[in-house]
């Protein structure tokens, strides 16, 4: 059942557990996640980035999203993941398609932040689509030179609550030390946990930990056994990604929706290198892309059962 993001997330607030958000840019990675969704009961967002609408084509991204969510009872949202440039926010909630939208203007000034949002919030919410807004700066505790540059970065709980009011928002992605990609910590994954606390009861609305994967040791192992042709191999053993305990501890101090990406990106690629290893001979995609769904859904089932999210839908 296709949904809008803000009440499955005012529902999540309310039972204090999160929702997975998954990043498709395929047929396989978007099965893979709703056979996790269909066997646990769970609630589930299906978001395309710009890349993936790039890649793949919105349209054919909305028809992979509509189909997976007519065939099941559960809320399904599609979402637009970081909406950077308004026009294609503007384009994605005039499509139709999308039942959410985020409009990311964490790189602007404040006062233009405010005001590229407000602007979204009210195209959107005429159409019943839901805004997902982003205030401070998504990266790594330690990417920050210094503590004062660190507090100015990330998001500012007395901000967050004007922000919140100002711009009619429906969920706040906040930077509280996590980093896109599989490279977020330098040293011991670390969160602002205190920070987090303030921000919700700040701003009581459902927040968002975007860069949340957890880099499983095990597929970062996977790769590092195939690495020989890897670009980045000899950075593999720094990959960090963040805990089950700090995702467990950001759950409870109020987030709602749980960006994930780079987990099934290593999930899907580890097990085509693996098809492909086992059978080099092999002309037929759906035994290389085949293993593939099925790891996705495996990865899925473990976050949205870390998430609290089984059985809510
Ligand atoms: O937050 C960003 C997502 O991981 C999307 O990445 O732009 O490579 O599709 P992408
Ligand atoms: P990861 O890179 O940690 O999976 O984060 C994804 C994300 O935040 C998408 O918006
Ligand atoms: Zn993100």
């Amino acid at each position: 059942m296709l949904t809008a993001l803000a009440p499955v997330l005012q529902k999540a607030h309310r039972g204090r557990y999160a929702v997975g958000a998954f990043n498709i840019n395929n047929l396989e990675l978007a099965q893979g996640i709703m056979a996790a969704a269909e066997k646990l009961r769970a609630p589930v967002i299906l978001q395309t980035s710009e890349g993936a609408i790039d890649y793949a084509g919105m349209e054919y991204l909305a028809a992979i999203a509509w189909v997976a969510a007519e065939r099941v009872k559960t809320p399904v949202v599609f979402h637009l993941d970081h909406g950077k440039n308004p026009s294609l926010v503007e384009r994605a909630i005039k499509s139709g398609f999308y039942t959410s939208v985020m409009i990311d203007g964490s790189h602007h000034p404040y006062k233009e932040n405010v005001r590229v949002t407000k602007k979204i919030v009210a195209m959107a919410h005429r159409r019943g689509v839901s805004v997902e807004a982003e205030l401070g700066a998504i990266a790594g505790i330690e990417d920050f030179v210094s503590v004062a540059e660190r507090d100015a970065r990330l998001t500012n709980p007395e901000e967050a609550r004007r922000f919140v009011r100002e711009t009619g928002c429906d969920a706040l992605a906040v930077a509280i030390g996590t980093a896109h990609g599989v490279f977020k910590f330098k040293g011991a994954p670390k969160l602002d946990i205190p920070r987090l606390r303030k921000i919700k009861a700040a701003t009581k609305l459902p927040l968002v930990l975007h860069g949340a994967s957890g880099v499983d040791p095990k597929l970062r192992a996977a790769l590092k056994d195939h690495c020989d042709d890897l670009h980045d191999c000899n950075r593999v053993k720094d990959a960090r990604g963040v805990s089950d305990a700090l995702i467990r501890q950001a759950v409870r101090a109020g987030i709602n929706k749980i960006n994930i990406d780079s987990d099934l990106r290593l999930a899907f690629t580890a097990a085509v290198r693996s098809a492909l290893m086992k059978d080099v001979k092999t002309v037929d995609p759906r035994k290389v892309v085949g293993p593939a769904r099925d790891a996705v859904t495996d990865v899925v089932m473990g976050k949205m059962t870390l998430f609290g999210c089984a059985r809510k839908g």
